[in-house]
């Protein structure tokens, strides 16, 4: 049982001190479709695993969630491959940015780890090597896996991602070179601008990534979404891994396994306890949430609940 922790009072508390400080990030706009987002949106929820939720602000507000779905493609991909998804893609830090080239040329074309954007590009062949159709495919798992039927990509986003993707392309094209994508660039780059484009709420995602706080099942929907022993290495490669050459600095400050992504959106992980959602568009200079990762740090400071 957890202890009851008033934690819709810490959120106002922790969004009060911080309405005093500056908001150093900016908004990614190098997908242009992203740049409309309003960036003084603050949504925050919390979900237990015995079924208490908290919110805050713009919580209920769907936004493109980006590399926070590189988990779910993860996921998918884990349970269709099995461990030899390991001969394909590393589970190191890499400790440089999420659409870095350079060790990938050194690494010959075998990226550090599933959520670089290399590594996320890996997984995407896999699901079209493995799947009929891979978007619907993808989309079904995540709306059967989370309860939540209404689950989408924005094809706007999609779109606008697709003609400025010219990194995205580069590594594709060096994996290629290197015999790590065994299928047509431009299917897999499109499945993984689709993955890129899914659309939540800091409450939905809570609900959809919960199945990591309780042991690889859903307690919404009882469902198992993965095994006991692939939820652990899951969580750990989000630990070591979620924030790019920021995961020191997360693990440091916060003390959770968890995943970001450009649209502003965190998702952090207490196994046995909590799954929480925050979303604040600016992002510091890593690519993460500015305001997002002081939220987090704040939370698990005041309450004194970090995996450590
Ligand atoms: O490929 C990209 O650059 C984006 N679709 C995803 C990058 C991302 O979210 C990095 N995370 N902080």
């Amino acid at each position: 049982m957890i202890n009851k922790i008033d934690y819709e009072k810490i959120f106002f508390e922790i969004s009060s001190e911080f309405s005093e400080v500056d908001d150093l990030g900016k908004i990614a706009t190098y997908i242009p479709e992203l740049g409309k987002v309003n960036p003084s949106k603050l949504g925050i929820h919390l979900a237990t695993v015995d079924s208490q939720n908290y919110s805050f602000g713009d919580s209920d507000e769907l936004f493109s969630i980006q590399s926070v779905a590189k988990v779910l493609s993860l996921t998918l991909a884990l349970k269709i491959m099995g461990r030899d998804l390991w001969t394909r893609v590393g589970v190191e830090p890499s400790g440089s940015p999420f659409n870095s080239l350079v060790q990938l040329e050194y690494e010959h074309g075998i990226p550090r780890n599933p959520f670089i954007n290399a590594g996320a590009i890996v997984v995407c062949d896999i699901l079209v090597t493995c799947l009929d159709n891979p978007k619907k495919q993808l989309l079904d798992f995540i709306r059967k896996s989370s309860g939540i039927g209404s689950v989408n990509y924005s094809s706007k986003i999609a779109e606008s991602e697709k003609k400025c993707g010219y990194r995205n392309h580069a590594l594709i094209n060096l994996m290629k070179d290197f015999g790590n994508i065994h299928n047509d660039v431009d299917v897999v780059l499109d499945l993984y601008f689709y993955l890129c484009s899914i659309e939540m709420s800091c409450k939905e995602l809570t609900q959809t990534f919960m199945f990591l706080a309780y042991g690889g099942v859903n307690p919404i929907t009882n469902q198992r979404v993965i095994s006991l022993s692939r939820t652990k290495r899951i969580n750990s490669v989000m630990l070591m891994c979620g924030f790019y050459d920021e995961a020191g600095e997360f693990a440091f400050k916060v003390g959770l396994p968890g995943k970001s992504g450009v649209g502003g959106g965190i998702v952090a992980i207490h196994p046995g306890k909590f799954c929480i959602a925050v979303w604040s568009p600016k992002l510091n200079k890593k690519g993460n949430s500015y305001k997002g990762m002081k939220v987090l740090e704040a939370l698990t400071s005041k309450t004194k609940c970090s995996i450590f």
